[in-house]
């Protein structure tokens, strides 16, 4: 485990990074530790409604980048993820089925998750917005994990969902871009964090 500090520190090194340093490429083995702590976050229901896609290929990048507000992170970063919300698969009966019943419980508790599970779903308001929920946290772990190691990212949000789904390929029916991560490794020191003091934030009942 991290000591405290050690936990601190990574909490004011991670900032929204917005300029990467192109000649530089995040090493494999740190690549996939990352894409793990995404891997391994938690979801509603244990859904995992996601799926990264990590695109290195620089033509592409350029190509996503006017999609994306023209943000220079799309280039110049090492890599890029797309995080995809898996829309058709958590209203599929034969993909949510397997999610519960991977748990090994007994047929009638599976059956009541099941049952739970699509009151819940039937209910919402929006199922990408439930879906997009989860690769927010998804995202969160990569940034964290990505910060401990000493790596660079900035989630972003401001890009055009349709433009990048088809230049990726996205069955929309299936499948849509939620938030897109640049990882890599910075130009230039952040600026002073900026946040709402704590105890503004933070009540205690
Ligand atoms: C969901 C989400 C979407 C964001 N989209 C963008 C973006 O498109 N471009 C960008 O430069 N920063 C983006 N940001 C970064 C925020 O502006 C940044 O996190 C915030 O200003 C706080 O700064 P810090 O992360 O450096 O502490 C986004 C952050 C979040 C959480």
């Amino acid at each position: 485990m991290c000591d405290r500090e050690t936990l601190e520190d990574s909490l004011y090194f991670r900032h929204a990074c917005k300029r990467f340093d192109p000649e530089r490429q995040i090493p494999e083995e740190e690549l996939r530790f990352i894409l793990e702590a995404g891997r391994l976050a938690p979801s509603s229901f244990g859904m995992e409604p996601w799926r990264f896609i990590v695109i290195r290929d620089p033509k592409l990048k350029e190509k996503l980048r006017p999609a994306c507000w023209n943000q220079p992170q799309i280039t110049d970063c090492s890599d890029l993820v797309v995080i995809a919300g898996q829309i058709a698969a958590v209203a599929d009966p034969d993909y949510y089925g397997a999610m519960f019943r991977r748990r090994g419980l007994s047929e009638e508790m599976t059956q009541a998750y099941i049952e739970r599970y699509e009151n819940y779903i039937g209910k919402l308001h929006s199922l990408i917005g439930w879906v997009a929920k989860q690769c927010y946290i998804a995202a969160d772990h990569m940034m964290i994990y990505a910060s401990l190691i000493g790596i660079d990212s900035c989630p972003i949000e401001g890009f055009e969902p349709r433009k990048i789904d088809k230049i990726l390929g996205l069955e929309r029916k299936k499948e849509r871009t939620t938030l897109l991560l640049p990882l890599g490794y910075r130009l230039q020191e952040p600026p002073e964090k900026k946040r709402r003091p704590f105890d503004e934030v933070v009540s205690f009942l």
